[in-house]
């Protein structure tokens, strides 16, 4: 019963049987790289995320869709919080209903957010593990790391259920992330050894490339910009000091972070967690940045799912958050995965707009069964409200050249997001200009939504680490702060003429139809090693693909097309 690996849920049960399972399909499976330590004494406290139904869901997609559409009268007429909290805060009976459910179990210590959907409670493991029939928590171990997961699914009673989304705090482990390749290049026979390769991106090769001056930085008052992480790693203040010593000579830039949300670590920092800040801080140069990392309060907590709390809590936001955070969508419920989706568009109706790296495992692949692989999107990269970012790599890695696919850029089409509007004839495009080449049918959800919407350079950069400069990381967790940095200029300069930011980004960004941006055309990314697609997903195209998007931006375009109204 209590094997590392064992509990997958049995989907054969009927609904009615399971109706008190919000998360039904969630995978409870433990990754192989945590160790079970033992099961939770009954005294020993947890941290439970209640996510209470919401109301007016529908206005709120609704609202989404015209306060971004550039040719609605709406455009740009963004919600404060606290609208949004009036629009979607949980009825009086649903807080009621599960407040006193809480109640009469003795759960009395819980912190709400300002729109009230979410409820965070302290509560012993043997409270917590009669409230949720089913749960049963241990604690793993990962690299001297511990966490508190339940190693069976969990239940709430039938009348409970139809007030709540899901209970955070239960399962899912938190994801290696993407870890940014330190050997990429290897494998496309750049030997890191060759002397003659000291050649790699760094801001100057950024900037040139993607056609941004000198002149090009932030000056808008109250403008700013942040990065998001969740790995079990420390940004370090001094590398980022460094950094833009040796690299931000030739541009105004910033060379601290403004304001670190949650806890900073004393561990030793980490590759990624300086790829994200000394990037977005080398494109959108001169912009005050924050930084959110583990809020680390509790080893129940789930880092990803903390931050979307946070954001429905905090009112005074910085305008552009890029993100490295996904998960395979199979390995994740729909109700959690709705539910996110849902956080998604509160914060794009506040003109927050949110960029996602796609992932650096191309297509992916799933072995749905022993005949049958397909492919596997990422979440959130596949939620059609959030801006993901793809991967490309110099057609010639050594000089400033167009750009092609980097085969490892995450891309492709959700099992779980219908395609949204906004994207539908260029995605067809697509489909029809390449139906001759396209992988099996089987392997890919053509109704689904299409990613990703935009790319940039992931290949081969320097970061600063613990005081020395390090070549060649790679990954889309390096592409999306330097796109996120690109649109936190343009809101700067938008901001300057008294016009709204940009907010969610793609109904305008596919209404462009590439203008502005450098089309990548070659190219294609990995997926399943099978004898169906061999090692091969999906291919750039002219114009829109499921690979690099609409392509990589070119800045001062972009800019002059983003700028008007
Ligand atoms: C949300 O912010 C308020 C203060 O504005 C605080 O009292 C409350 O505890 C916060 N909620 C959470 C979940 O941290
Ligand atoms: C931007 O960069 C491209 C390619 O590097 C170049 O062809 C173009 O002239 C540059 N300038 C503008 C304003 O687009
Ligand atoms: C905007 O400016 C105010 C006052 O200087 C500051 O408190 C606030 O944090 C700023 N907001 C952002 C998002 O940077
Ligand atoms: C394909 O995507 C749609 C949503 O667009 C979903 O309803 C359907 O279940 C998906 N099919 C599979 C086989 O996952």
């Amino acid at each position: 019963m209590d094997t590392p690996f064992a509990v997958v849920i049995p989907l054969l049960f009927s609904p009615l049987v399971w109706s008190g399972y919000l998360e039904y399909d969630q995978n409870v499976l433990v990754p192989r790289d945590w160790t079970r330590v033992g099961r939770l004494r009954p005294t020993e406290e947890l941290e439970l995320t209640f996510a209470l139904k919401q109301q007016n869901i529908d206005v709120l997609e609704e609202t989404l869709k015209v306060v971004s559409d550039p040719d609605s009268p709406q455009y740009g007429k963004y919600l404060q919080l606290e609208e949004v909290a009036s629009l979607v805060h949980p009825s009086d009976p649903s807080q009621k209903v599960v407040r006193s459910w809480l109640q009469n179990h003795g759960v009395t210590n819980c912190l709400t957010v300002h729109t009230q959907d979410f409820l965070q409670c302290t509560l012993t493991a043997e409270v917590a593990e009669v409230l949720l029939p089913g749960s049963r928590f241990q604690r793993y171990v990962r690299d001297g790391r511990s966490i508190v997961r339940s190693s069976a699914p969990y239940s709430v009673p039938d009348d409970i259920a139809q007030h709540l989304d899901f209970v955070g705090g239960l399962h899912r482990f938190p994801p290696r992330g993407h870890k940014p390749g330190l050997a990429s290049s290897k494998s496309k026979g750049i030997q890191r050894s060759d002397d003659a390769v000291h050649f790699g991106v760094t801001p100057a090769v950024l900037r040139t490339r993607y056609n941004l001056t000198a002149a090009d930085v932030g000056s808008a008052r109250n403008n700013s910009q942040a990065v998001a992480q969740f790995l079990e790693q420390y940004y370090s203040p001094a590398d980022l000091a460094e950094f833009m010593r040796f690299y931000g000579g030739s541009f105004q830039h910033l060379s601290k972070v403004d304001r670190v949300v949650g806890t900073q670590g004393t561990e030793k920092p980490g590759v990624e967690a300086s790829l994200d800040v000394e990037y977005i801080m080398s494109t959108g140069a001169n912009i005050p940045t924050w930084l959110f990392t583990n809020p680390g309060r509790h080893e129940s907590q789930e880092p990803f799912l903390q931050w979307a709390v946070l954001l429905s809590n905090m009112s005074d936001l910085p305008w552009v958050h890029t993100i490295s955070y996904g998960d395979d969508e199979d390995s994740l419920s729909t109700a959690y995965m709705r539910r996110i989706n849902t956080e998604f568009m509160k914060a794009g109706v506040r003109g927050l707009s949110l960029l996602f790296a796609s992932g650096d495992s191309g297509a992916g692949c799933w072995h749905v069964s022993k005949e049958q692989n397909s492919f596997r999107p990422s979440f959130p990269a596949s939620s059609p409200y959030v801006t993901t970012v793809g991967g490309t790599s110099f057609k010639n890695p050594f000089t400033v050249t167009y750009e092609v696919t980097d085969y490892i850029s995450g891309g492709g089409f959700s099992n779980v997001f219908k395609m949204p509007d906004y994207q539908a004839s260029a995605v067809a495009g697509y489909l029809n200009s390449v139906a001759a080449t396209l992988p099996p049918k089987s392997y890919f959800n053509v109704s689904g939504r299409a990613y990703p919407d935009i790319a940039a350079l992931s290949d081969n950069y320097w970061v600063v680490v613990s005081r020395v400069p390090v070549p060649w990381v790679s990954g889309t967790s390096a592409s999306t702060p330097v796109v996120g940095g690109m649109f936190s200029l343009i809101n700067d300069k938008r901001l300057m003429k008294g016009l709204p930011v940009l907010g969610f980004l793609n109904p305008r960004l596919y209404k462009l139809k590439g203008q502005a941006l450098f089309d990548v055309t070659e190219g294609c990314h990995l997926a399943c090693l099978d004898e169906l697609v061999q090692g091969q997903g999906f291919c750039a195209a002219p114009s829109w693909d499921p690979v690099t998007g609409w392509g990589t931006p070119n800045y001062p375009a972009l800019l002059a097309a983003l700028i008007a109204s």
